[in-house]
């Protein structure tokens, strides 16, 4: 009943804004799809790529699988030459860790003859023939087996077309079907439980999947499914067998080998029963009936009659263009109109190419789950896969924060909801499940940059509640393998340390380079929302926020450079024994520092860089140092085949550093910020299968680029945006629901090097900072407009970006 309404209202709304340029056109979904190998995921995006709607719940894609496992990634599913061991509907994008999801499948199959066994995933997988076809909301390969598949999607619902060549026909549905991690490992995923149902009509198939772990090391997450082919298959069987996957803690045959399938004779429902069984159907046609056969399959989380009704109301035809259609006028109205630039065939389609790709890329993660929480009722919005905001905390979400208003109000909000009903809102959420964390709460700092920039619509009394819990409460140990000595769940594992000492010891807590720089920032979140909420606890959080100081040894010279962020014993002395502040071990949970070494962590200070800037020695040895990690061959730590070959200390591939290049702005020398930055964007964004510098980790890399394309960078939890550079002549951005934001630029050369700003006007005024306020321009909206020229001007008059947790200890 509030489907149909809800739809109604979406049509309306379509009829009045449909965007009139096809933005589309610029989208390559395959930006990511491979890394340093041709060829090889590994190393590389590990994007997904198949069919989806902006923060769907649905990602349709392949599941492959990559036999050469030491140089294997299939996080998003695709990968360029995998075999396929099914399409299936739920997906990550971006992702590292171990892979999540891969849930609910079909595979199309030729024979069914020996050795084919439909429990073994192994006797029926195919290779891809050709290339495959990427496109917003559209998918098409062509399998091994002479199958050729084209799928979309809707919001829960996905349409799968498959052409067979002459002769048999089969569609296979393993209910046990999940991504698996190619390397073992604790956090792999494991099945638990599923049922399949065939419909009277003979054409209509339900059931659901339980599967736990993965990345969040996740309790089980069941899946509803409803399945209906267009045309009834002659035969219909539905079929059983022993689970035989090795997993310790839950009933299996473990030492067995692959089972052979019970076909089950006239029954037309299996159930997994106490031993988990896993359960499936097969599904035939005679070999004379038309060679096309369709089918759409919707999911819930709550029953499979939604998932029925998912099916019948977001996929209400059989012709996949009308899917398509929609997917693509909804991501040209609610994603790509929102930026627009020329597109007339003067313009560089490179660039077009890089802007709205990465605008596909920043919004297939989160998952917008609304009505679909199965967990508890509270008429929230249910957000799930944010995966993980370490990831997008940085500026991804402030760019949600000004062209998706109210789809980030949701997720907000749902932030908030999951602190309420499960004690402690997430640092990484996906599967229903808090995890991993990677470093501090950093739920805290989306919560304060929505708050300083007054998003509308959050109970910020209940906010600042759950960002006190982060801040107060430790929370239990999960005794994970991935790091035994604290919670990696969610919380702030070292609170233990943090409250007594003021800084993560290194001798009793993990990470504690980064978790002290990390758990500094998130307290001066709790002192920036307290500001409205709770006045007299400003002073203490900023104080706690200033903590990373506790670590700075400031006699610790590397590389001529003075004063580091260094590991200090909880009995209050410096560890400097053989440490070397550009190494990190191997940047892990129980290493010294997290995904970046210290060296780098000692730039990630936003809320107080006037103090980093006296620590490093004042504003010629700061710029010294952030010269020094532009330049090659400076990288000391080994990044692997991660590591996109960065040979400089400073790694855009990693989301720590993200600002750094852009802190000259805090010296007035922006040149350098815009010299550098573009610098790293014209090196590792491409145009290209290798087209990002590493796992996109749900779209923040890609964001990052948009900002450096639009010419200004968000300073996280904080009303500030560094100015920067545009890549284009024009820009309209609709920010805060139906404003515009306009940025010019004259005298712009991408290529020839004219992109040093040689004046700025800010709504007609000029303008002598080198950053703007978001009251300024983006409330109202505005107007920014660039001089820019090949001279690399000083041309920054006013104050530098502001500190505002600014304390010396
Ligand atoms: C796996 O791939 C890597 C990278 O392409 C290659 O060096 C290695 O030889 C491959 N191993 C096997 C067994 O094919
Ligand atoms: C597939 O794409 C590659 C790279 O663009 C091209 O060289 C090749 O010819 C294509 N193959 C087919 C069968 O279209
Ligand atoms: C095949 O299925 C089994 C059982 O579900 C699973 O353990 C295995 O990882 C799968 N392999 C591939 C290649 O997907
Ligand atoms: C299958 O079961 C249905 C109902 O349970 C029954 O009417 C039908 O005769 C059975 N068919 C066969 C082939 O056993
Ligand atoms: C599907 O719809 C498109 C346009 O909506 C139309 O051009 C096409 O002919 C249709 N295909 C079939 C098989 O009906
Ligand atoms: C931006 O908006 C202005 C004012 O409406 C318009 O003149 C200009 O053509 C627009 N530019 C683009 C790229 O859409
Ligand atoms: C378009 O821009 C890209 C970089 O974004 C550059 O490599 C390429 O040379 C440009 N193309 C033209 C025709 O200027
Ligand atoms: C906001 O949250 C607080 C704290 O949980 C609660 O007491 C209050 O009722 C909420 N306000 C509204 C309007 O829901
Ligand atoms: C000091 O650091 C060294 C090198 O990492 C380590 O071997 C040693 O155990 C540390 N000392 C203490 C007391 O933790
Ligand atoms: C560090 O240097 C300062 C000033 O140069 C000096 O006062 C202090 O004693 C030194 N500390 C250590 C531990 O060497
Ligand atoms: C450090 O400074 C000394 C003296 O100024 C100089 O000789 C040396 O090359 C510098 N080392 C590095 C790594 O810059
Ligand atoms: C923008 O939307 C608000 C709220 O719906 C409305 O009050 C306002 O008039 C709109 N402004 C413009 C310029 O359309």
């Amino acid at each position: 009943m509030t489907l149909g309404i809800h739809k109604l209202a979406v049509v309306l709304y379509a009829a009045s804004t449909v965007a009139r340029i096809d933005y589309s056109q610029y989208v390559n979904p395959l930006i990511g799809s491979e890394g340093p190998f041709p060829g090889l995921a590994f190393g590389g995006g590990d994007i997904f790529v198949g069919g989806a709607l902006p923060f769907g719940v649905t990602k349709v894609g392949i599941d492959t699988y990559e036999t050469n496992v030491s140089y294997a990634t299939i996080n998003g599913g695709y990968t360029p030459h995998g075999k396929v061991t099914g399409i299936s509907m739920m997906h990550e994008s971006g992702t590292g860790g171990a892979p999540k999801y891969g849930l609910v499948p079909q595979m199309p199959l030729t024979t069914v003859d020996e050795p084919v066994n439909v429990l073994d995933n192994r006797t029926y997988w195919q290779d891809r023939v050709g290339n495959d076809t990427a496109r917003v909301g559209y998918y098409a390969t062509q399998l091994e087996n002479g199958v050729g598949v084209e799928l979309s999607a809707s919001r829960h619902a996905g349409l799968m077309q498959y052409a067979f060549p002459a002769g048999e026909k089969h569609v296979l549905v393993d209910a046990s079907h999940y991504l698996p991690s190619e390397t073992g490992g604790s956090n792999s995923q494991f099945y638990v439980g599923g049922s399949i149902q065939l419909q009277p009509n003979g054409k209509t198939y339900t059931g659901h999947t339980s599967v736990g772990g993965g990345f969040t090391e996740g309790a089980p997450i069941t899946v509803y499914f409803c399945g209906e082919f267009e045309k009834a298959p002659d035969q219909a069987r539905t079929f059983s067998g022993r689970l035989t996957d090795p997993i310790s803690r839950y009933h299996t045959y473990s030492d067995a080998p692959v089972p052979e399938p019970m076909f089950a004779q006239n029954v037309s429902r299996e159930v997994s029963g106490p031993l988990n069984d896993r359960v499936g159907a097969l599904f035939s046609w005679s070999n004379s009936s038309s060679a096309t056969v369709r089918s759409r399959v919707g999911i819930s989380f709550i029953s499979t009659n939604k998932a029925c009704a998912f099916k019948n109301q977001e996929i209400p035809s059989w012709n996949l263009t009308n899917t398509v259609n929609a997917a693509v006028n909804e991501w040209n109205r609610d994603v790509f109109s929102k930026i627009r630039v020329p597109t007339d065939s003067s313009q560089n389609r490179t660039n077009l190419v890089l802007l709205y790709s990465s605008l596909y890329f920043t919004h297939l993660m989160p998952s917008d789950r609304t009505g679909e929480n199965p967990l508890w009722q509270s008429g929230e919005p249910s957000w799930d896969d944010f995966y993980t905001l370490w990831d997008i905390f940085r500026c991804t979400v402030s760019l949600y924060h000004l062209i998706q208003p109210s789809y980030y109000q949701g997720m907000v909000r749902s932030l908030i909801d999951i602190w309420r009903y499960e004690g402690f809102m997430p640092d990484g959420r996906s599967g229903n499940y808090n995890g991993l964390v990677q470093g501090g709460s950093n739920a805290d700092n989306v919560l304060a940059d929505a708050y300083v920039k007054n998003l509308p619509g959050i109970n910020w009394t209940a906010g600042y509640q759950a960002m006190l819990k982060d801040a107060e409460v430790q929370p239990y140990n999960t005794f994970s393998l991935t790091d035994p000595t604290a919670s990696v769940k969610e919380g702030r594992g070292a609170l233990y340390d943090w409250i007594p000492l003021g800084y993560v010891s290194s001798d009793r807590s993990t990470r504690p380079v980064s978790r002290t720089v990390e758990y500094a920032l998130n307290d001066f979140s709790l002192s920036q929302v307290a500001r409205g909420l709770a006045p007299d606890d400003v002073q203490k959080y900023l104080n706690r926020s200033a903590n990373w100081q506790n670590i700075w040894a400031h006699n610790l010279t590397h590389r001529n450079f003075t004063g580091f962020l260094a590991p200090r014993l909880s009995n209050g002395m410096f560890n400097l024994t053989d440490y070397n502040p550009a190494l990190c071990g191997n940047c892990e949970w129980q290493s010294i520092s997290y995904e970046g070494v210290p060296f780098e962590y000692s730039f990630t200070i936003p809320h107080d860089m006037e103090t980093l800037i006296q620590f490093m020695g004042g504003a010629d040895a700061f710029e010294r140092r952030l010269d020094y990690i532009h330049m090659a061959n400076t990288s000391e730590q080994n990044l692997g085949a991660n590591g996109a070959a960065i040979d400089t200390i400073m790694n855009i591939g990693n989301e720590p550093d993200f600002a750094t290049p852009y802190e000259y702005n805090y010296i007035n020398k922006q040149y350098k910020s815009v010299q550098h930055a573009r610098a790293l964007a014209n090196q590792y964004f491409h145009n290209a299968p290798y087209g990002v510098p590493g796992n996109s980790d749900a779209g923040a890399l890609n964001s990052w680029l948009i900002w450096q394309m639009l010419g200004l960078y968000p300073v996280v939890t904080q009303p500030v945006y560094l100015v920067q550079s545009p890549w284009f002549e024009d820009v309209n951005m609709t920010i805060n629901g139906n404003r515009t934001l306009r940025i010019t630029a004259t005298g712009l050369d991408n290529e020839g090097g004219g992109y040093y700003v040689q004046g700025v006007r800010v709504n007609g005024g000029v303008w002598e900072r080198n950053w703007v306020g978001h009251e300024e321009i983006m409330v109202e909206g505005g107007l920014v407009e660039f001089e820019l020229g090949s001279e690399m001007r000083r041309w920054e008059t006013g104050a530098v970006p502001p500190s505002p947790g600014h304390v010396v200890l």
